[in-house]
């Protein structure tokens, strides 16, 4: 009586394993276990030999016979019939691939990476923050108590009523983070995007992404300020390039400065780029208010540095003589293939 049951398994097996590839092999197949004549038969006219109480156990294991048999017919037959309708040839592995076309990089991000690795060459590290930031980091550790008139300057995306927490307006936030979880020297940037609530237009977008630099150690002056902004300006622009620090204000640098860098497009003749100036202003800078390292527990009599922020897309603008900020978010491939390719 083991014997059926040792029979009926070796057919499943066997089944189980068979691998016929061609169509006759595929026909044999079906004869062999599906056709009117099939070993199958045999096998289910042995289960009048069994005993009552060992049919049921047979009649399953027959069925899953059957089924194995049926499906990996199936299988063969649809894998036959997709081999007919492609092409019978076999494929020439050894034949090189076809290059897969690779997009390219946005202009901001040529800039920026250009603009880390000047930096990098004289011992920046990039540093990151969150774009969503509370009061404490966008504004007040960096001077700008509540209902201080500077906070004007910077029109704010407000996330709760209470005004705590907001989209950040600047990179100057990572000023704060760093300074309050690391000991001097420090020598970071900071790139990054940011927000402002102000209407778009080809010069202004209410998201835009910031460099910001920021160097704390002992003896920092302003020299070295004004020189790191020439070394990048003139590795970004040219040896030509010439920089200019028109005093102004932040509430968090004392003394504060706008950059300008002359206006290489046209020579300082003049030229709508620099309004027919001959400068053209790049970002903000100036030594740390004493305020601000104190917020951040750093000592201001045996500290001091300075910060920078520029704006990625006027430095990409200027570098590509792109007249439309706009264009920078639109993702129209035809402008972006233009730029440095990804590969
Ligand atoms: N955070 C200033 C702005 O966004 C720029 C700045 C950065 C100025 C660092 C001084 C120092 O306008």
């Amino acid at each position: 009586m083991q014997e059926i049951f040792d029979q009926a398994n070796a057919v499943l097996e066997e089944i189980k394993i068979s691998n016929p590839a061609t169509a006759e092999e595929v026909e044999q197949f079906r004869i062999k276990y599906l056709g009117t004549k099939s070993v199958l038969k045999d096998l289910f006219g042995a289960m009048g030999k069994l005993p009552n109480e060992k049919k049921k156990e047979y009649g399953q294991l027959m069925n899953a016979l059957k089924d194995a048999a049926q499906q990996k017919f199936d299988g063969l037959a649809q894998s036959l019939e997709q081999g007919k309708s492609s092409n019978k040839e076999i494929p020439d592995l050894t034949a090189p691939g076809y290059d897969v076309p690779l997009g390219t990089r946005h202009p901001m991000s040529v800039i920026k990476n250009k603009m880390i690795d000047i930096f990098s060459r004289i011992g920046f590290t990039v540093a990151e923050g969150p774009e969503i930031e509370d009061d404490w980091h966008n504004f007040t550790a960096l001077n700008l108590p509540a209902d201080h008139p500077a906070r004007d300057m910077q029109d704010t995306f407000f996330l709760t009523e209470d005004k705590n927490w907001m989209l950040r307006t600047h990179t100057s936030s990572v000023q704060i983070r760093v300074m309050e979880n690391q000991k001097p020297p420090m020598r970071y940037i900071f790139p990054g995007r940011v927000y402002r609530n102000e209407t778009i237009t080809a010069r202004a977008h209410c998201t835009f992404h910031q460099v910001e630099g920021l160097y704390i150690d002992e003896n920092v002056s302003f020299a070295d300020l004004k020189q790191t902004i020439m070394y990048f300006a003139q590795e970004m622009f040219g040896r030509n390039v010439e920089v200019r620090f028109r005093p102004s204000f932040f509430p968090f640098t004392e003394p504060s400065a706008e950059m300008d860098i002359s206006c290489f497009v046209c020579g300082q003749k003049g030229c709508p780029v620099c309004k027919y100036s001959g400068w053209v202003e790049i970002g903000g800078c100036g030594m740390v208010d004493p305020a601000v390292l104190e917020n951040c527990k750093l000592d201001p009599k045996k500290y001091s540095g300075f910060a920078f922020g520029m704006g990625i897309e006027r430095i990409t603008m200027l570098n590509y003589r792109i007249n439309n900020l706009r264009l920078f978010l639109e993702n129209d491939v035809r402008f972006l293939k233009q730029f440095e390719s990804a590969q």
